[in-house]
């Protein structure tokens, strides 16, 4: 999950709050913080959203996909049920929010293909799949005939590859701009400022901004990849850093069909994904580099992305560029989230979610708000 140099406006934002008293409070505005507060309101708890501005940072930039098959590599064995019950959550979810807020949200992309680009890519793929079948995962092997209705305009080089039905795409700026509509029907307010530290006190938790303060008998960090605010002394800070990448937003082609299904790949032992977006847009993703919050675009990165996108599907050359964005994926050493309790009493965290933050928001924060009721926040 990424986010760009300057932030972008979603185009919406919570209306500004009036207490300095609230239930809860959740620190960043991204999917995982949205999802949560209003998961949290829903129990009937006054809900905060503290961020200069709610979904214009990773999850804006992100490509939101539902990898919960194709997001399960080598070092994510013990994730893989996980992942499968989070993608699974992401029915009834959509289905709730979109009733919520009065119109549809359908999924971006009904299924994922997975194919390499050439003989050794595809070796590679093939290997991963075998992974993933033994883990109980099995992708359905396609062949280049079916490559050619599920994937239009694939590279002549790939040969086969496999189908994952269940590993779709959602809109990852649809989907925030309904959570925030969703909330805010529900109660939540916004401060729109940075929350600099956290502080316990004998009645709850002090969150102070970058202009007052807010007293909340819960509190959840839900900040990225942003540095953290300054925790309670019992509480020690979890290293989370940055894992840069680019993307691309591409024109819809007028008169050429385009893949309806998320595509992704390895092309000369790269990683490479293609989203498409309910509007016809298409997302190239993405590099992923470690150079802490740079988020300038490095010519370098767009090239490596563009080369590797032209190779696998040719027809990339003809589109318009609608948008380039450097973002930062938030992860932890093992690249494992960081989510629960922790030894301040109130106090949550909801970080380094990496590569899937969209996959994993509505468990996370369903877990969360059963968490911070049991807590007894607003008693
Ligand atoms: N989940 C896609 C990415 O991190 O680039």
């Amino acid at each position: 999950m990424l986010s760009g140099p300057t932030r972008p406006s979603i185009g919406t934002t919570f209306p500004p709050l009036r207490d300095d008293v609230v239930d809860a409070a959740v620190i960043g505005g991204g999917v995982i913080g949205l999802a949560t507060a209003w998961r949290l309101a829903q129990r009937d708890l006054r809900v905060a959203v503290i961020d200069p501005s709610p979904g214009s940072g990773a999850s804006f930039v992100a490509g939101g996909m539902l990898g919960g098959v194709a997001e399960t590599g080598f070092a994510e064995a013990d994730a893989a049920s996980t992942h499968v019950v989070a993608r699974d959550s992401w029915d009834p979810f959509l289905a709730e929010l979109s009733a919520t807020i009065g119109r549809p949200l359908p999924y971006a992309a009904p299924g994922t293909v997975m194919v390499g680009f050439d003989r050794s890519d595809a070796q590679a793929i093939d290997h991963l799949v075998t992974f993933q079948r033994n883990l109980g995962l099995p992708g359905r092997p396609v062949d280049r005939g079916e490559l050619d209705v599920l994937v239009p305009g694939l590279g002549r080089s790939v040969r086969s590859g496999y189908f994952l039905d269940r590993d779709a795409a959602v809109d990852n700026r649809a989907v925030v701009v309904a959570l925030i509509e969703a909330a805010t029907t529900l109660g939540v307010c916004g401060v729109s400022e940075n929350c600099t530290s956290i502080t316990a006190t004998r009645s709850g938790l002090t969150v102070t901004t970058t202009e007052g303060q807010l007293h909340a008998s819960s509190v959840v960090v839900a900040t990225g990849a942003a540095p953290l605010p300054a925790l309670p002394d019992a509480t020690s800070a979890p290293a989370i850093y940055p894992v840069g990448g680019v993307i691309l937003r591409l024109e819809p082609l007028r008169d050429v069909q385009t893949p309806a299904v998320v595509v992704r790949s390895v092309v000369r032992g790269r990683p490479l994904y293609l989203v498409p977006r309910p509007d016809g847009s298409l997302v190239l993703g993405a590099t992923a580099v470690e150079r802490g919050f740079d988020v300038a675009v490095h010519v370098s990165d767009l090239h490596q992305l563009l080369d590797d996108g032209r190779m696998l599907l040719p027809f990339l050359d003809e589109c318009g560029v609608l948008d380039v964005m450097t973002g930062l994926r938030p992860t932890t050493p093992d690249h494992r989230p960081i989510v629960g309790a922790t030894t301040t009493p109130g106090l949550y965290l909801a970080l380094g979610h990496y590569r899937n933050g969209f996959l994993l928001a509505p468990a996370t924060a369903e877990h969360l708000a059963s968490l911070v009721a049991s807590h007894g926040a607003g008693r």
